[in-house]
């Protein structure tokens, strides 16, 4: 009973929220994608180490997802960790490594009310036994949730996607499972780690670097970008719902006229 009162109070304030805020109910992107950089910068601004930017950061995931889900959004792609990322010092890579082990217990029972699925885009080799079974637990735990798809891009990078779905294909061919005269997008999407996802509409960068890093290289190519200087810890519900409002404010013409 109570998770019907619960869902039926969130449909009623998404109303409110889409009013209050400006926004239209029916050109809602339904797949954003956030760069959630800034962390390091905000902590030394504090003259805190990195890591507490980090963990700040972490504590930002939650209220940004809740943002998403009250309005309609029904994916979330969040770069949690990239494929470049372990060339970092190795405190601050075992630290990120731990974040998963930290978030979910705090979390998932907020996300679980709230009808939000969470998953993972990266490799799993390479990550440590203990942050995959946390990743592992919540998607298990939250499978036949309905709601917003939180995803994850953990040990995730895009031309390694990339050359690893061309790889995937060659040898397709070559066993005669895959005719390359009938390649096309749709067939190439397949290939992806996103498979089964819609491309992005919107993606963010926070504090003010002007760059994809390697994010979703394939899945991007018509995505509307949107930057700020704010720190991703400092990311506000504010700022995400500018980011939309500002969707909605652009034509896309996807090359066409
Ligand atoms: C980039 O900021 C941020 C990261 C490499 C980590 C992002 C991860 C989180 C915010 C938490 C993820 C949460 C879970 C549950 C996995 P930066 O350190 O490069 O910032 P800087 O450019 O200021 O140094």
């Amino acid at each position: 009973m109570w998770k019907h009162i619960r869902q039926w109070l969130g449909s009623k304030s998404t109303t409110q929220i889409h009013v209050a805020k400006n926004l239209a109910t029916d050109n809602i992107p339904a797949h954003v994608a956030i760069v959630m950089d800034g962390n390091g910068r905000w902590a030394k601004k504090r003259g805190l180490p990195r890591v507490a930017g980090h963990y700040s950061g972490m504590k930002n995931v939650k209220k940004i997802t809740l943002a998403a889900n009250a309005i309609g959004v029904k994916v979330l792609t969040m770069y949690a960790f990239s494929t470049e990322n372990w060339k970092r010092p190795k405190d601050e890579v075992e630290f990120l490594m731990k974040l998963p082990q930290e978030f979910f217990p705090l979390e998932i029972d907020e996300l679980m009310e709230n009808n939000v699925q969470v998953r993972m885009t990266g490799w799993r080799e390479g990550l440590p036994a203990d942050t995959l079974e946390a990743v592992d637990n919540a998607i298990e735990r939250t499978k036949h949730n309905t709601g917003l798809i939180l995803n994850f891009a953990l040990n995730y990078g895009g031309r390694k996607e990339l050359l690893s779905g061309v790889q995937q294909m060659m040898r397709d061919a070559k066993q005669g499972k895959l005719n390359p005269d009938d390649l096309d997008e749709a067939i190439f999407s397949e290939y992806m780690l996103t498979d089964g996802l819609p491309d992005p509409d919107l993606f963010i960068r926070t504090s003010g670097e002007l760059r994809l890093s390697n994010f979703l290289l394939w899945q991007l190519a018509y995505s509307e970008l949107w930057f700020t200087d704010a720190y991703w810890p400092e990311f506000t519900e504010e700022h995400f719902y500018q980011a939309i409002a500002e969707y909605q404010r652009r034509v896309r013409r996807y090359g066409g006229l």
